[in-house]
């Protein structure tokens, strides 16, 4: 940073904490009764201030230079060429690897005419390639459309198309998959790129063997035809699209580089950091956690194709891994695997994701002797991101109250079942109190590199995410879709996707929370909940779908456990029997398809059971002919 930056960083660091102060005072003035939170939360706010001045700091910087991912990356490249910033099974890539692969890339589709605003498909299981092609993609201003690996026929077709790519690179495992694209009659004349590792590889032809042709190409940095800025975009990832089709969100550079730089700071990464990333880089967890590290903070990153339950300790002892992504459902993974002498022996001091359940989080640090837990709330194409660093158990983050107004994240109250917010006499919308729950908004602001909302590619796709006039003529919010509560301390807690909690016996049933009682009850195995209509009731019939391919569960034990640990509106009624869950790529369960089939024995082979007083009994035709001629009561 120049003098002159460095004085205006001092001065903006100054305002800052002279505002904060300011705030605070009056704020206590006010509000007496919050005082005491605030002063229990001290050390926690003083050290997430500490961090949030850093990335301010890094974010003026980046901002001020105009910087883009490419020069952020180049620029570590050229102060340690020899660090090793990618492992992948035995292959180990250096800054001056994946430098020398990204301009070749850049220089290789600039010959073939891609210019600035193209978009190329990239269509790869997990590789180090992976992030050379889209950074040097993004070079040139060409952007990546980063498709999910598992998708097929018409929904890969869809994503090819709702962002006109000009071009695909797909590796050979997925070859077959653009076949069957290209048989229903997509990719219609699209250049397809194989990166198969030799000539020999399976293909379709007409392919263009990108490795030969990357042969011939300099390895020097590209000359720039249009210039790329921080605030150009650098590329599509698509929500999961559990319901209806995937849509395309776009990231800017300035998204990208904030992101990656607040995971770094905000955690408290350092630069010696071995990270494991086991989820898919289509995907913006592990692209900015783990490759926004590499790239960006030249960090080594492990990754792996696709997540282990069995392997994970060991991969984590072998490449010395000190910071560990995971989902939820990875940690619950890794709790129902047999105990290990693995489980304790790596190096692993913090672990962090998204959606580890309060009801087996102490049992998950415990066990594995983790001694940070870092949740994070959010989603790289959304505005509304916060993350837990100190180890509260079950929060995904914390705003303190008198801090909101910098911060401008609200619960407000919607409905629960139809998800519509609620607005008052005055026509806004209601802000939630404390242990209330509401769904989260966060207020946006165009062109402001956090608080923008760029919605989706396909502009359709963005209505529904925006809410307007919410508190004053004229401003938007970006709905997060999530019912979310937070306590007194300035915590919030996920509480259930909005839409997916139910109303019953006059309460709202959160899915999500017993879908993880249920599940700690059996052995942590994969288990969605959902409410079903039932002719002659108000109402949903709460119904979960356990993955139990061996028909192990004892029904009484269950039924037992469940009257013990649940209140009777959130009980499941009907129980379905399958061998396996449906998930995401990311390994998020799915259970639209569950839901439309309900309890309607005619629609599947699956066991079904159903809660009559304190036992579950076997949901048979003659039963099933009883609930819709009214005779069984609920
Ligand atoms: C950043 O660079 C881009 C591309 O050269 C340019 O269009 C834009 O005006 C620049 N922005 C600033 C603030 O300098
Ligand atoms: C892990 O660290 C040890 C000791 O520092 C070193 O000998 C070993 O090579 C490292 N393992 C890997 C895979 O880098
Ligand atoms: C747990 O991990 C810490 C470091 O993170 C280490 O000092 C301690 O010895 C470990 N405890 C056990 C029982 O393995
Ligand atoms: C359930 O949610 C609705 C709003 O969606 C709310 O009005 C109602 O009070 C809630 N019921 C309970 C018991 O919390």
């Amino acid at each position: 940073m120049t003098t002159s930056g460095l004085h205006f960083f001092y001065f903006i660091l100054a305002a800052i904490i002279i505002l904060l102060l300011l705030g605070l005072s009056v704020w206590c003035i006010v509000n007496r009764r919050l005082l005491c939170a605030t002063i229990v939360t001290l050390p926690r706010d003083v050290t997430a201030l500490t961090r949030l001045i850093k990335i301010l700091g890094h974010f003026l910087y980046l901002q001020r230079n105009n910087l883009t991912v490419g020069q952020v990356f180049d620029k570590n490249a050229r102060k340690d060429p020899e660090k090793v910033i990618i492992r992948f099974e035995n292959e180990r890539w250096t800054n001056e690897q994946v430098q020398i692969l990204a301009n070749k890339i850049a220089n290789y589709f600039q010959s073939q005419g891609f210019k600035k605003g193209d978009s190329v498909a990239l269509f790869m299981e997990n590789c180090p390639e992976y992030l050379c092609m889209w950074l040097g993609l993004s070079k040139i201003g060409v952007v990546g459309a980063l498709i999910n690996c598992n998708l097929r026929l018409q929904s890969l077709q869809h994503c090819l198309e709702a962002v006109n790519c000009q071009a695909v690179i797909y590796n050979e495992e997925l070859s077959h998959a653009l076949q069957d694209v290209i048989a229903i009659g997509g990719l219609n004349g699209t250049p397809l790129y194989s990166l198969c590792p030799t000539e020999n590889s399976p293909s379709i032809t007409p392919s263009i063997h990108l490795r030969t042709e990357l042969e011939k190409v300099k390895c020097s940095q590209p000359e720039i035809k249009e210039k790329v800025g921080f605030q150009d975009v650098l590329f599509y990832t698509y929500t999961s699209g559990t319901t209806g089709l995937p849509k395309a969100a776009v990231i800017k550079h300035s998204r990208y580089l904030i992101a990656a730089t607040a995971m770094f700071c905000l955690n408290n990464f350092q630069k010696d950091d071995v990270i494991y990333t086991t989820l898919p880089l289509y995907h913006g967890a592990a692209n900015v956690l783990g490759g926004g590290a590499a790239l960006c903070h030249g960090v080594e990153i492990v990754i792996r194709k696709k997540f282990s339950a069995r392997n994970f300790w060991k991969d984590c002892i072998h490449y010395n891994v000190t910071v560990a992504q995971y989902i939820g459902e990875i940690c619950r993974y890794l709790l129902s695997q047999p105990p290990s002498e693995h489980d304790r022996n790596h190096q692993v001091r913090t672990m962090v994701g998204n959606g580890l359940r309060k009801e087996i989080w102490s049992e998950f640090v415990g066990r594995f002797n983790i001694s940070e837990i870092i949740e994070v709330y959010g989603a790289t194409e959304g505005n509304c991101n916060m993350g837990n660093i100190d180890s509260k158990v079950g929060a995904v983050g914390f705003i303190p109250s008198y801090l909101n107004w910098a911060i401008p994240y609200w619960l407000i109250k919607v409905d629960e079942v139809t998800g519509d917010p609620i607005r008052g006499k005055n026509g806004k919308v209601i802000v939630c109190g404390p242990d209330e729950p509401g769904e989260l908004i966060g207020k946006i602001e165009r062109n402001h590199p956090i608080r923008d909302y760029l919605g989706y590619a396909d502009k359709s796709s963005s209505e529904g995410k925006v809410l307007e006039n919410a508190f004053r003529k004229g401003d938007a919010y970006f709905r997060s879709g999530d019912i979310l509560v937070r306590d007194i301390y300035g915590y919030f807690y996920f509480n259930d996707r909005k839409g997916d909690t139910f109303r019953w016996k006059g309460e709202n049933v959160s899915t999500a929370e017993v879908e993880s009682v249920i599940s700690s009850l059996i052995g942590l195995a994969d288990v969605v909940v959902y409410g079903v209509e039932v002719p002659g009731t108000e109402g949903r019939v709460g119904m979960a779908a356990i993955a139990d391919p061996e028909q192990s569960i004892d029904f009484d034990e269950l039924a037992n456990e469940i009257f013990t640990t649940l209140p009777s509106y959130a009980r499941p009624v009907f129980v379905r029997i399958v061998s396996q869950i449906q998930k995401t790529g990311t390994y998020k369960l799915q259970k639209t398809t569950y839901q439309r089939e309900g309890f309607d024995v005619t629609k599947t082979k699956d066991k079904m059971y159903i809660l009559i007083g304190k036992r579950y009994a076997e949901l048979t035709q003659n039963v099933y002919d009883d609930i819709i001629k009214r005779k069984i009561k609920f």
